[in-house]
């Protein structure tokens, strides 16, 4: 199918900007760097975002790489037209398995808090619910959201048909999930406070008058941020949402007095950013998990930050899956969050700008990137 060119708000093209001129008291910068993006060929393969078949069945060991403890074995996954694609055929290249699943097991192992009330947002296919059922013994309500209708009621069906032979416990937890569609944490606003909240969402803005029927469903999100006001450097690094996500947990009052927010997030930029980013919040963060994952949807999402990086911004940092593999092999994802400058000096002579990783990716080469979730916790007032 011929690629699909988003519509572009901007007619004129503007020069490339120095990120250096970006730091500032406002993000005018940024914006300017995005429009001149949107402005080039900034082009979505709808082959790398919408599936063929709608439903697939998933054996949990398969996916999750261990066998489940309290959802069921076998299951159907059914996606709607905009659901986000888990990829069950390659675990390596799926968020909810290289990030969600270490997250969750390295916050229930290492006793960081008891998850009673858990929240997803950005839910996707609802398989980051299927494992927190999983994973949290203790999880008595759950709350997904997405930006479509579809798309939470997909994943809520996924969500049930994951416990149909689970025990009558888990049952009610899934049976009474709250599934809203909307912005960020806007659906959840008045919810009673949540032990956990998981965020996994995109990082590349969509031009503010793009296509969010076509969009939305892959790495990119609705550009205009304008009254978030968030810091200029959180939006040169492109981690726009995950500073809304923490701004939102805190003001809308979502957070029980030990709840944590994880921020899932693709470690294109440094890890000190993302912390820094916590902060900017009013939250300390901290690493909990570190792994790694092939690039989904490569074409879009490489070329992305390649349009990005053309533009002034990054550099945003890609790795051959070989490395990645290699530097990763005696971590695990929780041990690795510890030892995580080791890693990153280990990483480094194989690091990738954009624009030579989308290079090599169309060379044929396995191009990957590193996974960092953070749980971040309130600052004492
Ligand atoms: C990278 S995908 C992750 C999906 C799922 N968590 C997974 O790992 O399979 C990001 C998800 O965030 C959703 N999303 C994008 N912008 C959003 C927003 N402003 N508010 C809520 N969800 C959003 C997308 O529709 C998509 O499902």
């Amino acid at each position: 199918m011929a690629p699909i060119r988003l519509p572009s708000p901007i007619e004129e093209s503007l020069p490339t900007i120095n990120p250096k001129k970006l730091y500032g008291n406002n993000n005018n910068g940024v914006d300017k760097v995005r429009d001149a993006v949107h402005k080039d060929t900034f082009e979505v393969k709808e082959n790398e975002l919408h599936a063929t078949k709608k439903s697939r069945n998933v054996t949990f060991e398969n996916f999750y790489g261990h066998k489940p403890t309290r959802v069921d074995r076998r299951f159907d996954v059914t996606l709607s037209d905009h659901s986000y694609l888990p990829k069950i055929e390659n675990p390596r290249a799926d968020w909810v398995v290289t990030a969600a699943t270490n997250a969750f097991r390295a916050y229930q192992h290492g006793d960081l808090g008891q998850v009673k009330r858990f929240a997803t947002i950005g839910t996707g296919s609802g398989t980051d619910v299927i494992a927190a059922l999983d994973i949290f013994p203790q999880i008595e309500a759950v709350a997904l959201t997405d930006l479509h209708e579809d798309v939470v009621a997909a994943a809520k069906s996924n969500v049930l048909a994951s416990t149909e032979k689970s025990d009558d416990a888990i049952r009610a937890v899934a049976s009474t999930a709250v599934a809203r569609a909307g912005d960020v944490l806007v659906p959840l606003k008045g919810e009673k406070p949540f032990d956990l909240i998981y965020e996994n969402l995109p990082n590349i803005p969509l031009p503010n008058a793009g296509d969010l029927d076509n969009g939305q469903a892959s790495s990119t999100y609705v550009g205009d941020r304008t009254l978030d006001r968030i810091p200029p450097f959180a939006s040169t690094a492109l981690l726009d949402l995950h500073y809304v996500a923490l701004w939102q947990a805190k003001n809308f009052n979502l957070l029980s007095q030990t709840g944590a927010v994880l921020s899932s997030m693709g470690g294109r930029v440094d890890i000190e950013t993302m912390l820094k980013l916590a902060d900017a919040a009013g939250f300390v963060g901290r690493v909990v998990s570190l792994a790694w994952k092939e690039q989904s949807e490569p074409e879009n999402v490489i070329g992305g930050y390649a349009e990005f990086e053309n533009n002034g911004l990054g550099p945003f940092y890609f790795y051959p899956t070989a490395a990645l593999e290699k530097v990763f092999a005696n971590y695990k994802p929780a041990s690795a969050a510890l030892c995580r400058q080791q890693i990153e000096i280990k990483l480094a002579p194989h690091r990738l700008d954009a624009t030579t990783a989308l290079q090599r990716y169309r060379e044929g080469e396995r191009i990957g990137h590193t996974v960092v979730v953070l749980a971040s916790v309130l600052k004492a007032t």
